[in-house]
This record gives structure tokens, sequence and C-alpha cells, in this order.
């Protein structure tokens, strides 16, 4: 099938090297000049984990192309894919979706034949209504839209993009079914995913739920690693135990400093806002609570630091490590890891900031923050290692502990990530302090 993918960012990137991958012919069309000239050389304009592989597959067949020309993708295309950006409002009320008014405006008038326009972008309820409308004005008889929320997680976005657990298609007329199974074919022909076809407004209440969910079951663990801090008792143990049960389970139910990135903050607070807005009052003080818990983690991550360094941090040496708002991807927007990295900085600390994918990333937003080229610099003399994200090199190669001890100053290891193997930290020589459980010192 030929496909367009309008907006290619995180979401969008991913998603038409999958659709290539799956064997479409695929026109990326991207409004950023830079970001364009990169995917079209065959790479990533950021690190996403197997991207660039696809990327450097598909882009010299001609398979997949990118370009800045709307029309040309309008011209070649029977299914168009609208991926751009939904930001949060500056006033926090809701999504500002002129991106997504925009790239349906610009497209409808250009589409002269029948065709599909499935939007993957995270919209406002009842955004999609109004979508349809410009839609049947401008666009030519038989042009359907279908609302098609992406439920990827970044860091795996091209793995979920090739083998998601569910499709969820808001659409309203058979054509549009058909379009939806024939892009989807080589998925739904697995059988080990779920085709939800529905009406729009369920497809963008149950995305907007699903992130809002999520977000609940992190802040509920964050706020018993709150509660365990208070009483001396372990919130790893809590959290294993609770999710032994089925209706609850072990997923997003790690403590740490709370969720960040480009979708889960925007995605809760947009939603609690339209909620709010409904009347749901009570699905309203609820989301409240989640959001408040989450800016709470930033406030219980700088406490700890300050414990384990034992006075205030100020002309503290303190290595960080990590500033992505999780592991698996450079993207650095709302992370949780930069942020910290800011509070320890104005609080006077000489924080060194290491990250294997996203230094670049975060010194174009913050240049003001010390960066290290490598894990070894950013050790070198520190008082406190404060482990930021949970990327596998910290956490999961078993001689860290022991190289990152030659070179600091102290072995005092902050992982406001809950992320590492503690005991064999500790075996290290280190001090390990994680939030919501009890310091573990070394035996002397
Ligand atoms: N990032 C994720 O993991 C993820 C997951 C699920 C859903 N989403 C949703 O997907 C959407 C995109 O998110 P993102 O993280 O990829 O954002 P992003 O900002 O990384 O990417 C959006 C891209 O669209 C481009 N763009 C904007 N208007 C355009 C136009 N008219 N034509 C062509 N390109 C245009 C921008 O230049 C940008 O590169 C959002 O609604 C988000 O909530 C994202």
């Amino acid at each position: 099938m030929r496909v367009s993918v309008i907006g290619c960012g995180h979401l969008g990137a991913p998603h038409a090297a999958a659709m290539a991958e799956l064997g479409h012919e695929v026109i990326g069309v991207e409004l950023n000049p830079e970001t364009c000239r990169i995917l079209q050389s065959g790479r990533g304009a950021f690190y996403e984990k197997g991207l660039d592989d696809l990327l450097a597959k598909h882009v010299p067949t001609g398979r997949l192309r990118f370009t800045s020309n709307l029309a040309e993708a309008a011209e070649f295309a029977d299914l168009h894919f609208i991926a751009v950006g939904t930001p949060l409002r500056e006033d926090g009320r809701g999504y500002d979706v002129d991106q997504v008014v925009g790239a349906v405006r610009s497209l409808a008038p250009l589409l002269r034949r029948p065709c599909t326009i499935v939007g993957k972008s995270t919209v406002t309820v009842g955004t999609v209504a109004r979508l349809q409308e410009i839609v049947t004005a401008e666009a030519a008889d038989g042009v359907d839209l279908v609302w098609n929320p992406e439920f990827l997680r970044e860091g795996h976005a091209v793995e979920d993009s090739l083998y998601p657990d569910r499709i969820v298609a808001g659409l309203t007329s058979s054509a549009a079914q058909k379009a939806i199974e024939e892009v989807y074919a080589p998925i739904l022909a697995r059988n080990d995913v779920t085709l939800i076809v529905t009406d729009p407004p369920t497809a963008e209440v149950l995305k907007s739920a699903a992130n809002a969910f999520l977000a609940t079951k992190i802040s509920y663990i964050n706020a018993m690693a709150e509660v365990c801090e208070l009483v001396g008792a372990d919130v790893s143990t809590v959290a294993y135990g609770l999710g032994i049960d089925p209706r609850i389970g072990h997923g997003g139910m790690r403590p740490g400093i709370g969720y960040g990135g480009g979708c889960l903050p925007k995605d809760t607070g947009a939603f609690t806002w339209r909620v709010g807005d409904l009347g749901a009052t009570h699905a309203h003080a609820l989301l409240q609570a989640v959001e408040d818990v989450n800016h709470s983690r930033l406030d219980a991550a700088t406490r700890l630091v300050e414990r384990a360094y034992g006075a205030p941090v100020d002309g503290a040496r303190i290595a960080v490590l990590g500033a992505s708002f999780k592991a698996g991807t450079s993207d650095v927007r709302n992370s949780p890891a930069l942020r910290l990295a800011g509070r320890l900085h104005e609080a006077g600390a000489r924080a060194v900031i290491y990250d294997p994918e996203s230094n670049d990333a975060a010194r174009r937003l913050h240049p003001e923050y010390a960066y290290a080229g490598d894990a070894a610099t950013a050790l070198e003399g520190a008082e406190v290692v404060v482990l930021a994200t949970e990327w596998p090199q910290f956490t999961h190669d078993a001689k860290f502990p022991s190289s990152a001890g030659e070179v600091v100053q102290r072995k005092v290891l902050v992982d406001v990530r809950n992320a590492v193997d503690s005991d064999a930290w500790v075996a290290a020589g280190w001090e390990v302090w994680q939030l919501g459980r009890p310091e573990q010192l070394p035996k002397v």
C-alpha cells in the first residue's frame, strides 16, 4: 500500500520506518527541514532503539523517503497518517491542537480522489468531530477520517510499532475499516493483536484513559514510597507483593522520581483539565492527585540526595548519570533526570551530567549545566553519584559498581529510579540510597 506519514518526530519517524518494514511504500512529510534532511540521509534525528537500522535498510532502496512537500504526499499515497505534535497549551487548559488542525486543513484540499486520513496524534476528546467538518468541507468525496491512537512506548517505539498489543480504530464507514485492515494486514495476520473498531469519541477517550491509568499506577506506588519512608518500610517489597495480584500486576509499579517525557505528563495534564471542564468532578479530583504526587517526586529525590550527602549540597561534587526521561531514547522533554540535575545545579552543587545518548539534546536545552563525554569523567572525584536514568550500562553491568568505585571520592549512590541491584553495589562497598527504601550501607 502507498502511505504517507505527516509529522516525523518521536512517533512519526518510527511509524514510517515500521510501515516500510511491513512492506508498504512510504513517504514521510516533515516540516522541519533539518529533521527531514537527516531522515532522508537514512538515520534518525534523535536516538530511538532500532530506528537507525530500519532507516538505513529502507531509505536507500526508496521504499521509504522523506520530503517537506505535502502535495507530493497527497498525490502519492492512498492512506495518510497524521503524527504531528499536540503539546499542552501554555495555560494548561488541554492540548494545543493547532498542528493537527493545520495538517488536516492543508492536506484535505489536496485530496482529489478517495483515500483515508488516519490520525495517530493524541487529541482532546471532541477534536475528531472538528476535523471531520474540515475533511467534509475541503476534501473530495470518499475521503474518510479514522482516529487510530498510538500506544507505543518511547525507547521501544520501533518494536511497539511492529508488534503492537492493540490497534484501536475510531471510524464511521466500512471503507475506512477496510483501509485500516489493509494497512495493518501483516500485523493482524499474526493473530496476537486485538483490533478494536469503535467510534471516534471512544477511540479518543481510550487513549487518554490508558495514559491516565498508567500515570495513576506510577503515582500510586510513588505515594506508597512516601509512606514507606515515614515508617522505615521497603517499597520495593510492597510493590512486588502488590503486583502478584493479577488484578493489579507489576507493570508501571517501580517507584522512583516520577513519570516524564513527551507524553504522560502532557496527556495526564490535558485529560485532567478536560474531565474537569466536562464536569466529571471525581475523575478530576483523582487525576489531580495523580499529578500532585508526580510533581512531589522531585522534592523527594532532592531530599534523598541531601540525606545521602549528609548536608545541603552547596559545593558538593555530584555525578548525574542520565539525562533522558527514560532509557532507550534521547528524549529529554519533561525529563525528571534533567530536572533533578537542574535542582542540584541551582542548589550550588558542582553537578556533572553524563548520558550515553542525550548529552547533546540536554545541552541544547540547558547549556548552563556541566556535561561529561563519558561516565568515568562524570564520576571523577564525585562525592555522590545520582543514577537518574536507568540505562542498562549503569544498572545491568555487573562490573560497573567496581569500576565506578575506583574514580569517585565517596562511594555514595543515590538511585532515584530504584533500578540497581542494591546488594551488588553494597557488596562493592557502596552506600545505596533509593526512594522509599531504608538506606543500605556496606558492612564494616
Ligand atoms: N512520542 C511518543 O512516544 C508518543 C506515543 C504515543 C502518542 N504520541 C502522540 O503523537 C503525537 C506526536 O508526538 P511526538 O512525540 O512524535 O511529537 P514530536 O514533536 O516529536 O513530532 C511532531 C513532528 O511533527 C512535525 N510537524 C508539525 N506540523 C507538521 C506538518 N503540518 N507537516 C509535517 N510535519 C509537521 C514537527 O516538525 C515534528 O517533527 C502527539 O500527539 C503525541 O501525544 C506520541
